[in-house]
């Protein structure tokens, strides 16, 4: 049966190589929607958990995974064999940063590797893993074709963009519109056929570059928007305005403005890593993308501001940070998450640690938290005590804001997180 067909009638086999962030609700939405669906992972610990009904992702339900696997719509393996009997191959590797801070694309190498050994005809291959425009043609298409067949001919290829947002309980994948560019008309079509059949609004564009450009066009506006608040941030504190009201007022305007807010740095793994993936290819056409590098400046120096707010706290009571004892209040790098990628808080941590202090934290989402020389264990919030500063880096909702300014003799507030309490032991940005 034509593909096409397939897809329409769900009798598309479904796999997803990469069981994170990304692949597992993905996946799950597929096998919801009556897809047959294989996930794909190395790391053998996520595939017998989700073979044994579990999540291990905030935002998918054990319930969710648990039916689609019962129902025999779900499975998982490390063996990438498999591949070679899907219909449809959706490929969610990480795209992290080398040192240097240019693109490690091994991951999507390593991905791809697999499906070209096994490549049929009449696959559909797509890309979701966040990139630089041009790695679809650039990168994959040609690893692809390696064994003869022909991309737009033979085998289907499309980049679509992911945009989940973890954390967000108003819009999941279901509800994000999809953008899918093919490497040709037919790709695209087929691509968001796919789509259309789990995802309520499909975006078709011209090519796969336009798609990934999409994706860092969308991430470098909130980078360099932070970027911009926090250099506000910094310079409203100079001035002694609170910047947190002039947000809140700037907001009443109804058109052209919208508001971002300052914190104690980027976290995640996508807005503090996915512009420099265009910075990068911006480079090699020898074009200098100047705002990038701008904001990843101010956002990157953040840390270290709130380090030197937690020293002026200090030195209030005539203390230092070497030999204090200082307690971060959230460690994940935004609320109600466990993703401690790339969190400000893991550098504001090692920084107090290098200064002499003694370090400590807690996080009802993250048990356990290593960094560095850094080895701790959260602590029930409500039995912390004998601690010199609080640094709320985290605003989760499970912290009671009221008790916290009564219960610490310093708190340092980086995310505003104790706004219209009353107190005059509390330092904001
Ligand atoms: N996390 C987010 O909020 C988010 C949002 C939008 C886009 N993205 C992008 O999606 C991609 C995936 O991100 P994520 O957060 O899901 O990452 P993740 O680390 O949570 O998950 C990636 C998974 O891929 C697996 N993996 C690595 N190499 C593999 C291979 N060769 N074969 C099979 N499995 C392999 C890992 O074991 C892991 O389970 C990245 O490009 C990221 O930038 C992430």
């Amino acid at each position: 049966m034509e593909l096409r067909e397939t897809i329409r009638r769900r009798q598309a086999k479904v796999g997803i190589i990469g069981l994170g962030y990304v692949g597992l609700p993905l996946a799950v939405e597929f096998a919801l929607h009556g897809f047959d669906v294989t996930g794909f992972d190395v790391d053998a610990w996520k595939v017998s958990e989700i073979n044994a009904g579990r999540s291990y992702i905030g935002d998918v339900t054990t319930a969710d995974v648990a039916k689609s696997v019962d129902a025999g719509r779900l499975r998982a393996t490390v063996d990438m064999s498999m591949l070679h009997e899907m219909d449809a191959i959706d490929i969610c590797v990480p795209t992290p940063l080398r040192k240097t801070r240019d693109p490690d694309l091994s991951y999507v190498v390593q991905a791809v590797d697999a499906v070209k050994a096994r490549l049929r005809s009449g696959q559909l291959v797509i890309l979701e893993s966040t990139t630089y425009p041009g790695t679809t043609e650039e990168v994959v298409r040609p690893a692809l074709e390696e064994q003869g067949l022909k991309a737009g001919i033979d085998f289907f290829l499309a980049f679509s963009p992911e945009r989940v947002d973890p954390g967000n309980t108003k819009y999941s994948t279901k509800t994000i519109p999809k953008v899918v560019g093919g490497v040709n008309g037919e790709s695209t079509e087929l691509a968001s056929a796919l789509y259309e059949s789990i995802i309520d609004t499909v975006v078709p564009v011209s090519s796969t570059q336009v798609a990934e450009m999409v994706k860092l066009l969308e991430n470098t506006f909130r980078a360099v928007n932070i970027g911009l608040v926090n250099e506000i941030a910094l310079m409203s504190h100079r001035m002694n305005i609170d910047v947190w009201e002039v947000i809140d007022a700037a907001s009443t305007k109804p058109f052209g403005f919208m508001p971002f807010y300052p914190g104690p740095g980027l976290g995640g793994h996508c807005i503090p890593i996915d512009p420099f993936y265009l910075s990068w290819k911006a480079r090699q056409s020898g074009f200098e993308a100047r705002f990038i590098e701008l904001a990843g400046h101010v956002n990157g120096s953040m840390p270290a501001y709130v380090v030197e707010r937690i020293g002026e706290a200090l030195n209030t009571r005539k203390r230092a940070i070497n030999g204090s004892r200082i307690h971060l209040l959230g460690v994940a790098y935004k609320k109600d998450v466990s993703d401690v990628r790339e969190s400000p808080a893991l550098d504001i941590a090692e920084l107090l640690e290098r200064r002499g202090a003694v370090v400590s934290y807690s996080d009802p989402y993250v048990p356990r938290l290593q960094h560095g020389r850094l080895d701790l264990r959260s602590i029930d919030e409500s039995t912390v005590n004998g601690v010199d500063c609080a640094v709320i880096c985290t605003n989760h909702g499970a912290f009671d804001y009221n008790a916290i300014p009564r219960r610490y003799p310093l708190v340092v507030d980086t995310r505003n997180a104790l706004k219209g309490i009353p107190a005059d032991n509390v330092f904001r940005l």
